[in-house]
């Protein structure tokens, strides 16, 4: 019988299939590491860096990273903390995140992932772009002000939903994310409240109509637990790691 092949995270064991990445892997073995443009159920393109890690000395992205045998993979060191916490600071800055009173406090993932690496305050000056708010569609509403560009939408409406409604136009700080129509309105296109791009946000940017604060602060996803204890690792089956809420 042969033996499970695994890396090291941490000084932590961790086994992986082969094809498997980093962050999987780690995922599979309810370790949470940082991210924020993966999502279990889409290829990773490796775009936020938030799951920066140090893979054999070099630092790499946990998402795009092949496991493989005898690596030694840290994740939870100060140095890292520091790298993520700057990189969600221009993530911050690059926007308009108004947490207080947004629709997804509490229940949004740049938010919690925040909390997580120890983000107190932005550090850096505010962009204050200029961005719209769609609300053209009856049951939906695009702030373009919370993107933080992770493409998630843009996957899930292409390879689940099979629509195409979002695309990310431009390079560099002249990228946005737009909605494929010739008005560029939502309520163009046959984006439905039920698509699987109207689930995987994470941040407040598309928000369903008429349910805002449809859960009161204090008892969404992140007020209780952090995010690596109630992110997607709990999402899973408890066989691939998943755990408990309660
Ligand atoms: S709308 Fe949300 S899911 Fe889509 S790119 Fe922006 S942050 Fe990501
Ligand atoms: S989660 Fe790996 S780069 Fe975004």
């Amino acid at each position: 019988m042969s033996e499970q092949v695994h890396f090291t995270l941490d000084g932590r064991p961790v086994p992986f299939q082969d094809g498997q990445t980093l962050m999987a892997a780690a995922l599979d073995a309810g370790v949470y590491i940082p991210h924020l443009c993966f999502n279990p159920e889409f290829t990773p393109h490796g775009s936020c860096r938030v799951c920066l890690v140090k893979v054999n000395g070099r630092v790499q992205a946990a998402c795009t990273t092949p496991a493989a045998a005898g690596l030694t993979v840290q994740s939870e060191t100060e140095e890292l903390r520091e790298i993520r916490r700057g990189i969600l600071q221009m993530l911050f800055v690059e926007g308009n995140h108004v947490c207080p009173a947004c629709e997804k406090s509490g229940a949004c993932q740049l938010q919690a992932v925040a909390y997580y690496v120890g983000m107190l305050a932005p550090h850096y000056t505010h962009f204050y772009p200029r961005r719209p708010v769609d609300a053209s569609h009856p049951e939906a509403v695009i702030d373009f002000n919370r993107c933080i560009l992770c493409e998630l939408c843009v996957r899930a409406s292409r390879d689940v939903d099979g629509k195409n409604v979002f695309a990310v136009q431009g390079r560099g700080i002249q990228a946005r994310l737009v909605v494929n129509t010739p008005s560029g309105q939502l309520g163009a296109t046959q984006f439905s409240i039920h698509d699987k791009a109207a689930q995987v946000c994470p941040t407040g940017t598309i928000l369903i109509k008429h349910r805002g604060y449809e859960t009161p602060i204090g008892q969404r996803l992140y007020d209780r637990k952090p995010i690596s204890v109630v992110g997607d690792v709990a999402q899973l089956p408890e066989s691939r790691g998943g755990r408990r809420h309660d």
